[in-house]
């Protein structure tokens, strides 16, 4: 029997967008003006835009069908009861409250649980999720096993929280701890999943100490294929049934719904007990809206609602993974050093030994997004000691944990034909790579200072590799 080596794209194009195919004066320009910030630069001098997998999916016709059914009622809509059941389908959670974005929900979640003295622990945060909880005075504690830190470090599961940590924390600060908190996948610890092991023992340490445990299901679907290709005795098993498991261990998540269902926004909060979701309720009617809406159109609830359920769907979760691993098994052939193993929503570059040459504190991995935006007008993500960093009141820099780019991929929007053409630019950077020398920064904001700050190259000249 015929038994395909090639997992192709499991959609046809119907709609195409035009990409922006600049020249080299073009994207170097566009550099200089943006200060050597890709966060500054026009969309339209782009032509394959990794920066995030955020809100940049391509929906399917029955999305766009949907948005046209979408039921605009200021109250009780259609679209909304919709929506509700697909999430409670999925979540088993009693209460399902809508909101424009995942770090709306965290803002509603953390004003309500967070606070002085408290501690919210997680695998890691996400960094709007950490900002949330922090602003709302409480502590974000992070959680992960050894091997979730080691970009080197081979785990199937390297996005599982370390139990024997979670079990000690619990216990060193009784009732000083409102939720325990699992990021599935682990977006800042490189889109590496959780198992549903890791989940059922952090579910009983929870109970041990009587503390909830939330889930920030981002891409919970795509944690779900790795649970089902990685965990013994989950093979057979569908996506949606082990996705169904994973939310029964909780007693609540929020999800950016941006991601994992295909929206261009949108997010909710889904929760079990009655008098959260209430007090939930209240600060969302202050803040996004009414319940049923949540600072979204009745037309997004619909798309979300379509998405949500398209996303289990294993034709699509097995080509998206290993379309991931496709770029990934490419560049490590080619001997580029890469956080291991694939994550899946992205692929993420070891700047700090890419660029072996460049000490942490020139920033090698913003040298490195710069070079590869440069050469093919690819733009990237860097996260490392630009995002994590700072600099210190005598103006040396303090540096980050790790120095990654990350090369996240949109849902449904690109072909391997452009992944391809990815591969060709990091591959060429990577031979030119004793050529590039680090940046400096020449000004920055007093807080997040990745999306807003100035840099020049030092001693070296990006424009010409
Ligand atoms: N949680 C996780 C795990 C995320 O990855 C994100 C966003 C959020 C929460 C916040 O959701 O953007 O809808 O408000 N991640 C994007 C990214 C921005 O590029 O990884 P949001």
């Amino acid at each position: 029997m015929f038994t395909p080596k090639t997992i192709i794209e499991p959609f046809r194009i119907k709609t195409v967008e035009s990409l922006p195919i600049t020249t080299r004066d073009q994207r170097c320009e566009a550099l200089q003006l943006a200060n050597y910030n890709l966060f500054s630069i026009a969309a339209d001098k782009v032509t394959i835009d990794l920066m995030t997998d955020s809100g940049t999916s391509a929906m399917s016709d029955s999305q766009w069908a949907g948005m046209m059914r979408g039921d605009e009622s200021y109250a009780g809509g259609r679209s909304f009861y919709k929506f509700k059941d697909v999430v409670q389908d999925i979540t088993g959670m009693k209460h399902v409250v809508p909101t424009h974005q995942g770090r709306a929900a965290e803002r509603i979640l953390f004003s309500l649980v967070g606070g002085a003295g408290n501690f919210i622990v997680a695998n890691t945060h996400f960094d709007t999720t950490r900002a949330n909880v922090e602003s709302s005075g409480a502590a974000a504690v992070d959680l992960v096993i050894a091997e979730g830190k080691d970009p080197q470090a081979n785990h199937p599961f390297k996005g599982n929280i370390d139990l024997e940590q979670l079990s000690d924390f619990l216990a060193m600060h009784r009732g000083q701890v409102p939720m325990v908190l699992i990021t599935v996948t682990n977006n800042s610890g490189g889109g590496q999943p959780v198992s549903l092991a890791n989940m059922r023992a952090a579910r009983e340490i929870c109970d041990i100490h009587n503390v909830p445990l939330f889930l920030d299901c981002a891409r919970f679907a795509e944690n779900a294929w790795f649970i089902k290709m990685r965990e013994e005795g989950q093979e057979n098993r569908t996506p949606k049934e082990i996705a169904q498991d994973m939310f029964r261990l909780a007693d609540g998540a929020w999800m950016s719904s941006k991601k994992d269902a295909f929206g261009n926004i949108g997010g909710f909060l889904a929760i079990n007990d009655d008098t959260l979701a209430a007090e939930c309720r209240n600060v969302l009617i202050l803040t996004e809206g009414f319940p049923t809406y949540g600072g979204l159109a009745g037309r997004d609830l619909e798309a979300l609602a379509i998405g949500l359920e398209e996303v289990l769907e294993e034709n699509y979760l097995e080509y998206r993974i290993r379309s991931t691993e496709y770029v990934w098994e490419s560049l490590d052939h080619f001997g580029v050093p890469l956080l291991r193993p694939a994550g899946g929503h992205a692929v993420y570059l070891d700047a700090r030994q890419f660029l072996s040459h460049v000490k942490p504190e020139h920033f090698p991995g913003q040298s490195l997004s710069v070079a590869m935006f440069a050469e093919g007008g690819v733009r990237a993500c860097e996260i490392g000691s630009v995002m994590f960093g700072r600099t210190l009141e005598d103006g040396s820099q303090e540096i980050g944990p790790m120095d990654l780019v990350r090369l996240a991929i949109p849902r449904r929007v690109y072909t391997q034909s452009h992944m391809d053409y990815v591969i060709e630019v990091v591959k060429y950077v990577y031979e030119k790579r004793k050529s590039i020398k680090g940046m400096q920064i020449t000004e920055e904001p007093p807080a997040l200072r990745h999306f807003t700050c100035s840099f020049a190259p030092i001693d070296w000249n990006p424009l010409v590799l």
